[in-house]
């Protein structure tokens, strides 16, 4: 048995539902099934799928990703065939693998959401819903919507009239108080909290003196956002009862480990993706290692851990 397959690594509280607490990030892991030479999808828990709209978008003028200290600045903008392609040609080929689904949905209106969710009712080929009103790279919508009590209400009540299939809402780094905006959500149905979404950077060449990405404006992520990522799932943490999905910087199982011990009770990894494409494998095997050293026999032993010995 792969450690992926652990029992102990088990995730069940509320709505999620997984075999293990490993999720690929939404954007830094294709559609699954490109990955599947290098990566094998049955090592996650699930994976989140790029994120989809209505209609296909081309997606930013290029250069569109660049490596900075640490980590890397993307302004891909969505590039994606549009709902009308995507359960066919990018759900329906991973489906015989044991790996929840997730699809990730965006708009630059709230009918946009409604109008996806619909799509994705009629056929139910994904477990999960991911809302993304947090995406930084989109002139209308996203992160727009994210910073917004009264938007994110809007937009998750009117996702959930149209579905059963359990929500998940991910969420901006760039708020004030974000146990305002998951009380918004919480209140009008979401299930799931995942957080968090990129900083908004940029980065400009000294020779040209030009921006190096050709949006200008990307999303920051990578290993230097981790500790305000652990902050943030603390905070959501102290907020809700509802599971959460804690990403941002993850690089190795003892990052993971940090992310349960603050409050997460499963995590993603995205960027380390393009330096360890076979992460998941190794922080799924760091874990059952881990819980044997600890005497953890199951992971909600571990997870909010460190939270609960400040808060309860
Ligand atoms: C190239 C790239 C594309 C991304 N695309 C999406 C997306 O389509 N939808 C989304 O919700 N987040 C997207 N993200 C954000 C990641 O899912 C994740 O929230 C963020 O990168 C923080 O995690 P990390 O530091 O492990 O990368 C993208 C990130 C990167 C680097």
């Amino acid at each position: 048995m792969h450690f992926s397959d652990d029992p102990r690594l088990r995730v069940d509280k509320g709505k999620l539902r997984l075999k293990n607490p490993v999720i690929s990030a939404s954007g830094t892991f294709g559609y699954g099934i490109e990955m599947q030479d290098i990566a094998h999808p049955e090592y996650y828990g699930a994976i989140a799928l790029k994120g989809i709209t209505v209609k296909p978008r081309a997606g930013n003028p290029p250069p569109r990703i660049v490596e900075v200290s640490g980590g890397i600045i993307n302004s891909v903008g969505l590039q994606n065939d549009g709902i009308y392609r995507f359960v066919e040609e990018k759900v329906m080929p991973l489906k015989r693998y044991r790996t929840a689904i997730i699809a990730n949905i965006n708009g630059t209106t709230a009918d946009d959401y409604f109008f996806i969710t619909d799509k994705l009712n009629e056929n139910a080929s994904v477990d999960y819903i991911e809302i993304n009103v947090s995406c930084p790279n989109v002139k209308e919508g996203g992160v727009a919507f994210g910073k917004n009590p009264k938007a994110v209400a809007h937009i998750v009540k009117g996702v959930r009239a149209k579905t059963n299939i359990p929500l998940m809402l991910k969420l901006t780094p760039q708020v004030t108080d974000i146990g305002e905006i998951i009380r918004a959500a919480q209140d009008n149905g979401i299930d799931i909290i995942s957080l968090i979404n990129t900083y908004p950077a940029i980065a400009i060449d000294i020779n040209t003196r030009k921006p190096l990405l050709g949006n200008i404006r990307g999303g920051f992520s990578g290993p230097p956002v981790k500790p305000m990522a652990i902050n943030l799932v603390w905070e959501a943490r102290s907020a809700t009862d509802l599971p959460i999905i804690g990403m941002g910087g993850i690089s190795s199982w003892q990052d993971a480990v940090e992310f349960l011990l603050a409050g997460a009770d499963a995590i993603a990894v995205g960027t380390w993706h393009f330096v360890e494409p076979d992460i998941a494998a190794k922080i799924n095997e760091g874990l059952c290692n881990y819980m044997d050293k600890e005497q953890f026999s199951t992971l909600a032993e571990i997870s909010g851990y460190t939270w609960r010995q400040y808060n309860e």
